[in-house]
């Protein structure tokens, strides 16, 4: 039985290519993806349309026969089905109700209520383990606590995540008893993503670059090593990769320190410095700038070689540092994936 590369990547294996996948490589600078957003009528009604979100997710696949898809989903559905309010703003981003009082959180639904809200997601992965070529890895993933806390705070997204600071400042019961709450979540959310098929699950934790000193590790390390155990002891082998975009210096340990199989890398540090201080202690992903999707030309083939020889001497997963953008132009991928390829 040959194992899909994604897999094999992520057990420790250092293959002579890397497998690829790109972060949001469903998304709006596919065309076709545009076209079934429409059919579906908005993104949240996409999102919970399991024959429309299989079909985008299988769109990336078919163009590209990336080594992994990745669920289309979002991670605001889990405040969501907690009893949050979201909708998205044409051209701005999410907008939910905010919580900042202990009655809020106390106010929020039960973990094992979540299932019926995010039933059409689980329909989605059930989909899409039917429906993906045999060679290509499904992902299924979840926010991370603190990432997740800030939009549920601040009721939005934020540079800073100030609000959320302020609350972990004033009110540290509360705010503590927010991140439980959605770490008890994200375990049940994630346990029935794998139930339904996922094989591979990643938390994204987009924000933990905030978190300084004890904070990173009360709130990105602490609840990525609860979750990661929980998941790992209901589903023993389960891979998982940890994405603490921007931790710099906080990467360095961060696999030993939750148990996550793979750390995925964003681009504000070189791929030879995490080689040197990351990949020295298991799988990385990544960390190919966003930008040369929409630039492309010679600096995309010259980067994307240069990421390509700094992992090639451990266990590697090909990505960029962040997810694509609306603007990228689709044969940029096309050219990024010859290259990896080529070797
Ligand atoms: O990677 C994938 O292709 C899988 C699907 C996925 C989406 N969002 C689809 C999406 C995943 C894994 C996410 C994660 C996500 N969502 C994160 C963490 C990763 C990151 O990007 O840092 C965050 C912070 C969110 C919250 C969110 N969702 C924001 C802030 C926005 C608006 C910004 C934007 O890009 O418009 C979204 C919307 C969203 N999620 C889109 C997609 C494809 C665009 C929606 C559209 O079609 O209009």
């Amino acid at each position: 039985m040959t194992q899909k590369t994604l897999l094999r990547a992520l057990a420790g294996e250092t293959l002579p290519t890397p497998p690829i996948w790109m972060m949001r490589q469903a998304g709006r600078y596919l065309p076709e993806y545009r076209a079934t957003r429409a059919q579906a009528g908005d993104f949240l009604s996409l999102c919970y349309n399991s024959h429309l979100a299989a079909e985008v997710t299988l769109q990336p696949i078919r163009r590209y026969r990336f080594d992994a898809a990745i669920l289309f989903a979002d991670i605001l559905l889990l405040p969501q089905a907690l009893g949050a309010d979201l909708w998205f703003e044409t051209g701005e981003g999410p907008r939910l109700s905010t919580i900042t009082t202990m009655g809020g959180v106390q106010a929020l639904k039960s973990k094992d209520d979540i299932h019926e809200k995010l039933g059409p997601i689980y329909e989605t992965v059930r989909i899409l383990a039917r429906e993906l070529p045999k060679e290509t890895a499904l992902i299924g993933f979840a926010g991370a606590p603190w990432t997740v806390a800030t939009y549920m705070i601040a009721g939005r997204g934020s540079k800073d995540q100030g609000a959320a600071h302020a609350l972990k400042a004033a009110d540290r019961a509360t705010f503590s008893a927010l991140i439980d709450v959605i770490t008890e979540a994200t375990i049940e959310y994630l346990s029935m993503q794998v139930l339904a098929g996922a094989e591979v699950v990643k938390l994204f934790d987009s924000w933990a670059g905030s978190l300084k000193g004890q904070d990173f590790t009360d709130f990105a390390v602490q609840p990525a090593a609860r979750i990661i155990q929980a998941l790992k002891a209901r589903h023993p082998g389960l891979p998982v990769i940890a994405f603490p975009r921007e931790a710099g210096e906080g990467y360095i340990g961060f696999a030993a320190a939750t148990g996550a199989d793979c750390v995925a890398i964003d681009n504000s540090v070189s791929p030879e410095w995490a080689a040197e201080k990351v990949q020295v202690s298991g799988c990385v992903q990544g960390n190919l700038a966003p930008e040369h999707m929409v630039t492309g030309g010679e600096a995309l083939v010259r980067e994307t070689k240069r990421v390509v020889q700094a992992f090639k001497n451990g266990p590697h997963i090909f990505n960029l540092g962040h997810g694509i953008t609306p603007d990228a132009n689709p044969d940029n991928v096309t050219l990024m994936i010859e290259t990896v390829r080529a070797g």
